[in-house]
C-alpha cells in the first residue's frame, strides 16, 4: 500500500511541477507586417520574452486580415491551430461556436478586466459569459489623414462636410496633386465606404444599415446618396490605385504625392514610425459627420495541447491587457488603449481627439462598430456588403443598382 501511495504522490507532484513551471510558449498568428505594425507587435514579443516566454511568430501579410483569416481556417481544419490569433469582433464568437477557443476567464478575473474595460469592448471579448479574447486597443476607422504642407500651399482646410471634401479634391486635382491616396483592395474600398455612409446616413442610419441590416435603410435614397459620393471619390484616386497596400497609400500622403487618405489610425502608426509629427507634418480629423467607428484588435487563444502552450496563452492574455503594454503598444500602433485607466500623457493630439470623441460618442449613442473591419457583423453578411461596395467602386454600376445588389446580397447571405 505504502509503495502505491508513494507512486501516486510522485506522479501528482510531477504533473503539478510540469504545469506550474512549464516554459510559456506561443505560436502567434497576426497580420501586423507594415512598419508601424511590426514595431508595435515587437513590444509584445519583447514583453513575452522578458517573462521567459518563447514566441514563434506567424505573420501573414495582407492589410485588413483577409489572408490571415484564410491561413487560420487552414490551420484549424488541419487540426493544428496556432496558440494565439489576432482575432476580433463577431469572428471571436463564430470560432467559439466551433468549440476551438480556450477559456481565459481566470486571467480576466485575476486581473480585474471587468473594471478596467468599457462595456462596449468587454462585450466583444466574451462568449456565453466566459472571457474568450483579450483586447489590445481601440482603433478609430473614420479618419482623414492629410499632408499639412500640401493643404497649406493650396489654401485648403481639413474638410468638415463631404461637399467641402469634394471641392478641396477638385482644387487639388487642378493643381496636379492626387487628392485621395487609396489602395484598391476590397477592405480599403469598404473603409472609405463606411466613413461616407456614417457621414450621410448619420449614426442611427449607419446602425440600422450595418448593424441591424434594415432593408428599408439599405435601399433608401440616403443609401443611394452614399454610392453617389463613392462614385465621386472614385474620381479622386490615381490611375495606379488598384491593389496598392494601405501603407503605401499612407506613404503617398507622407511624401506629398497625395493630399488625403481615408483610413483607420493604424495609418498614424506609419507616420509616427517615419518620425512625422502630428499637427506639423500631417493632420488628422474625423471624416465629415457625427459618430465614431471603432475597431478593437484582440487576441483569442485556441484550444491546443501542451502545458507550455497553455502557460503561453495565460501569459499572453495577461500581458496584452497589462497597463505597460497597453501604453507602449498603442503609442506605436496609432490606436488608444482599450483600458480606461491608462494615462494618455505621452500620446499625441490625434490620440487625445480619438479618446475625447470616443467618450462623447459613447455618451451620445453614436459609438458604432466598424462593419468594414469585422466588428459589426458576421463574415457572410459583412462580405456581402463589401462585395457590392468594391464592385461598384471598380465599375460604372449605378447607385440604384448598387443598393438593390446590396439588399439581394445580404438576403442571400442570411
Ligand atoms: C485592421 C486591424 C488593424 C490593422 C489594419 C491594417 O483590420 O484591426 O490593426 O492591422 O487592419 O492591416
Amino acid at each position: 500500500m505504502k509503495t502505491y501511495v508513494t507512486g501516486a504522490v510522485s506522479a501528482l507532484s510531477m504533473i503539478v511541477s510540469t504545469s506550474a513551471f512549464a516554459e510559456p510558449t506561443a505560436e502567434v498568428l497576426h497580420y501586423w507586417t507594415s512598419g508601424g505594425e511590426a514595431k508595435s507587435v515587437a513590444v509584445l514579443q519583447k514583453e513575452f520574452a522578458d517573462k521567459g516566454g518563447s514566441w514563434t511568430d506567424m505573420p501573414v501579410a495582407g492589410g485588413g486580415g483577409d489572408a490571415a483569416m484564410t491561413a487560420l481556417r487552414a490551420r484549424v481544419l488541419s487540426g493544428n491551430a496556432p496558440t494565439a490569433v489576432q482575432l476580433k469582433g463577431p469572428a471571436i464568437q463564430e470560432w467559439y461556436e466551433e468549440g476551438v477557443l480556450a477559456d481565459i476567464t481566470d486571467v480576466a478575473e485575476a486581473n480585474n478586466w471587468e473594471a478596467v474595460l468599457p462595456a462596449s469592448i468587454a462585450g466583444h471579448m466574451k462568449c456565453e459569459g466566459t472571457w474568450c479574447a483579450a483586447p489590445v486597443n481601440v482603433h478609430r476607422v473614420d479618419w482623414i489623414w492629410a499632408n499639412a504642407e500640401v493643404l497649406s500651399a493650396n489654401g485648403i482646410e481639413m474638410p468638415t462636410t463631404w461637399d467641402a471634401f469634394n471641392a478641396a479634391a477638385e482644387k487639388l486635382q487642378e493643381a496636379g496633386i492626387i487628392p485621395l491616396a487609396h489602395g484598391g483592395q476590397a477592405w480599403q474600398d469598404a473603409t472609405i465606404f463606411e466613413a461616407v455612409a456614417l457621414g450621410i446616413l448619420g449614426p442611427e442610419g449607419y446602425r440600422k444599415a450595418f448593424v441591424e441590416l434594415d432593408k428599408e435603410t439599405l435601399t433608401s435614397d440616403a443609401m443611394i446618396a452614399v454610392f453617389d459620393q463613392m462614385r465621386i471619390m472614385r474620381g479622386f484616386v490615381d490611375s495606379n490605385f488598384s491593389g496598392r497596400d494601405w501603407n503605401l497609400a499612407t506613404s503617398m500622403v507622407m511624401n506629398g504625392e497625395a493630399a488625403f487618405q481615408i483610413m483607420g489610425d493604424w495609418a498614424k502608426g506609419e507616420f509616427m514610425a517615419a518620425g512625422k509629427v502630428p499637427g506639423e507634418d500631417f493632420l488628422c480629423a474625423s471624416t465629415p459627420g457625427e459618430g465614431f467607428l471603432y475597431n478593437v484588435d484582440s487576441f483569442a487563444m485556441f484550444d491546443v495541447d501542451g502545458e507550455d502552450k497553455k502557460a503561453g496563452q495565460q501569459l499572453l492574455a495577461e500581458l496584452v491587457v497589462g497597463q505597460n503594454f497597453q501604453k507602449v503598444f498603442n503609442l506605436n500602433k496609432g490606436s488608444i488603449p482599450a483600458r480606461t485607466d491608462v494615462t494618455l500623457d505621452e500620446f499625441d493630439s490625434c490620440a487625445h481627439l480619438s479618446s475625447e470623441d470616443m467618450k462623447a460618442s459613447s455618451e451620445g449613442g453614436s459609438l458604432l462598430p466598424s462593419y468594414a473591419h469585422g466588428m459589426a457583423l458576421r463574415g457572410a453578411q459583412a462580405g456581402a456588403i463589401t462585395d457590392v461596395v468594391t464592385a461598384h467602386f471598380n465599375s460604372d454600376m449605378s447607385s440604384t443598382d448598387a443598393v438593390q445588389m446590396l439588399a439581394d446580397g445580404i438576403a442571400n447571405s442570411m
